[in-house]
């Protein structure tokens, strides 16, 4: 082969080689871009959320004030049974959380799906096992 013709072989080489580096790096692109979103995920979204320590207070005052006017404001029972932890420490979490949501139908006991969610009631719940202290 002349010189000449051996340089525009390899050149067509190198163009038809070219569109693979780019499918494989856009690949390792895309690869490294969903590894860090499930990463993220994971950090972001951990199986029990925990409140803010905001939201948190917000849910301790509202456990005080709102439940305490049934449950007792030191949630040892009143129209509501107690709430303290030797009474339901050994009740099923999600049936205690259940109840938080949707209440009791045909009982005093509300829901409260409208301003607490999920992983807040399981947060109360998780509290009330171990048992609330009030600092006063
Ligand atoms: C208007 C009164 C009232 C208010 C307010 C109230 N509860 Fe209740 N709650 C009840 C009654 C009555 C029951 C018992 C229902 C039954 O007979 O099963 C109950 C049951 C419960 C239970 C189930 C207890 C168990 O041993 O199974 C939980 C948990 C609970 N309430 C949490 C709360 C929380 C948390 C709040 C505040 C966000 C709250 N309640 C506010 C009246 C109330």
């Amino acid at each position: 082969m002349i010189p000449s013709a051996k340089k525009k072989a390899s050149a067509i080489e190198e163009n038809r080689k070219y569109p693979w580096m780019i499918y494989r790096s856009v690949f390792g692109v895309l690869l490294l871009a969903s590894n860090i979103v499930a990463g993220v995920g994971l950090i972001a979204a951990p199986a029990e959320a925990e409140p803010s320590s905001a939201r948190q207070n917000e849910l301790i005052y509202r456990l005080r004030h709102d439940c305490g006017s049934c449950h007792g404001m030191t949630l040892k029972g009143g129209l509501g049974p107690p709430l303290v932890a030797a009474k339901i420490a050994e009740t099923d979490q999600e049936q205690l959380v259940e109840t938080i949501l949707h209440g009791v139908e045909g009982t005093p006991m509300p829901p409260w799906n409208f301003e607490i969610n999920r992983d807040e009631a399981a947060w109360l719940v998780r509290l009330l096992k171990k048992g609330v202290r009030y600092e006063d």
